[in-house]
């Protein structure tokens, strides 16, 4: 199929690739030039495991980009639209991106198409775009709008898009949705084809309750610290329940990433817009913030006085295999460490200075987990990455002034640091 990609993100760059790499003859379209330069000479732009070697191997053959999204639009049967929609200071998202391509394609439309859109956007989006291809479309032009939402996760999108637990596609027209359909046929897959608004509110609920499930467990944790229940046996007697489930149900520092706070707060949005105040969701975003205090606080009983101390943190991307620092519970937490006082050396096996562009700015930044630590008043782990599951602990312990783990993803066992001498608090353990 002649597919066309507009917007070469974590999203858009997925999609092109992996459409490419299951047969498909596909143009990605940024308008950042360096970008698309970089692309055509095989660099991915972003860290995504696996994505590098599927650019190289498609690029040139059925895999291109450009800038010119006239002829990208021109040359194509499927766009699609994948361009960002961060939010604006009151939650809402920014759909001005979607906007201005939309215009763009209609501009460009040199005979029937079908649009569909892979950026999350308010419901009621997908008519939104329609009438700009009315608008501006040439007259009498035959189009079809289709919401086709994704569930990519950084750091396994590649994965997730190859292998999806499901595909869900909106459109007015059902024989139109039954077409897009066709390039995710090879992925044998469960597809849902429903109309557009519900596949856009599919998108946004499910985020929203994957976030909720989150602040859940995290409120859980709280609860246990106080009560001196230990949250990781309370999880797994819970998530036996197969109505339950165990995913998604570790606490922690809280959620981060460019979808889950952005999604919440926009869709809560949404419903205050239509005459309808969301109740569970604006606490599940208020716990999330209170979970990065709370855990300064846990911080602060355990070394006393900032003034002075030298933190080590491991672990500053808002999750681990990924370099994205969007919204990382760890800009809040170090950042007000250091404004505290406290001297806090940082260490990510991804996330180094040049990369975290200035978002730690008066934190140390150190090569490896070891320097971090040494000499620290307190270890915080913030990121599970899996390079601090396997330390050598007794090594850590040797290095550490003081041998004290503020554990933010409970990757320890506690009984077992416990037993080598350390100091350890976790999140409800
Ligand atoms: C998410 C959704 O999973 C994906 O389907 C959607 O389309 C985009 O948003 P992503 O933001 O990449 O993907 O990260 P995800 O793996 O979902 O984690 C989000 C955040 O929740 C991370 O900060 C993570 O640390 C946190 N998290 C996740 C928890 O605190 N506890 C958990 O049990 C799971």
């Amino acid at each position: 199929m002649r597919i066309s990609v507009i917007g070469t993100g974590y999203v858009g760059l997925v999609t092109g690739s992996c459409f490419a790499e299951i047969g498909n003859t596909v143009t990605c379209v940024d308008n950042v030039e360096w970008k698309v330069r970089e692309l055509k000479k095989g660099k991915s732009p972003i860290f995504e495991p696996g994505l590098e070697e599927i650019i190289r191997r498609n690029q040139g053959k059925r895999l291109f980009f450009t800038t010119d999204l006239a002829h990208a639009v021109r040359e194509s049967d499927f766009i699609f639209i994948a361009v960002g929609t961060p939010p604006k200071p009151n939650g809402e998202a920014d759909i001005s991106n979607v906007q201005t391509v939309a215009r763009g394609i209609a501009k460009a439309m040199n005979g029937p198409k079908i649009i569909i859109n892979k950026s999350t956007v308010p419901i009621g989006m997908g008519d939104l775009v329609a009438d700009i291809l009315v608008q501006d479309g040439p007259t009498g032009m035959s189009f079809d709008v289709v919401s086709n939402p994704e569930f990519l996760r950084e750091g396994s999108a590649v994965q997730d898009l190859l292998k999806p637990d499901r595909v869900v596609i909106g459109a007015t027209r059902r024989a139109a949705a039954e077409k897009v359909a066709e390039i995710y046929k090879p992925l044998n897959c469960p597809i849902v084809i429903t109309d557009l608004k519900s596949a856009e509110m599919i998108k946004y609920a499910s985020n929203a309750f994957l976030a909720t499930k989150i602040s859940f467990i995290n409120e859980v944790a709280n609860l246990c610290d106080k009560v001196g229940a230990d949250v990781a046996d309370v999880v797994r007697g819970m998530s036996l329940d197969p109505r339950i489930g165990g995913q998604f149900f570790s606490p922690g520092v809280g959620f981060g990433g460019s979808c889950f706070p952005k999604d919440v707060s926009a869709l809560v949005h949404i419903g205050k817009r239509h005459g309808y105040p969301f109740r569970i969701l604006p606490g599940v975003l208020s716990t999330n913030q209170c979970q990065r205090t709370l855990y300064l606080e846990k911080v602060r009983k355990a070394v006393g006085k900032l003034k002075g101390k030298t933190l080590a943190v491991w672990g500053l991307a808002f999750k681990p295999n990924t370099d994205d620092l969007r919204e990382a519970p760890a800009i809040t937490i170090v950042n007000s460490l250091t404004a505290k006082g406290a001297r806090v050396r940082v260490f990510d096996p991804v996330v180094d200075e040049k990369r975290s562009g200035g978002a730690f700015p008066k934190a140390k930044f150190c090569r490896t987990a070891f320097d971090a630590a040494r000499g620290a008043d307190a270890l915080l782990l913030l990121t599970e990455w899996n390079e601090f599951r396997e330390i050598d602990l007794r090594q850590l312990k040797r290095i550490m002034k003081n041998p004290v783990i503020l554990d933010g993803r409970n990757i320890y066992d506690p009984a077992m640091v416990r037993d080598m001498g350390f100091t350890y608090q976790g999140m409800g353990r």
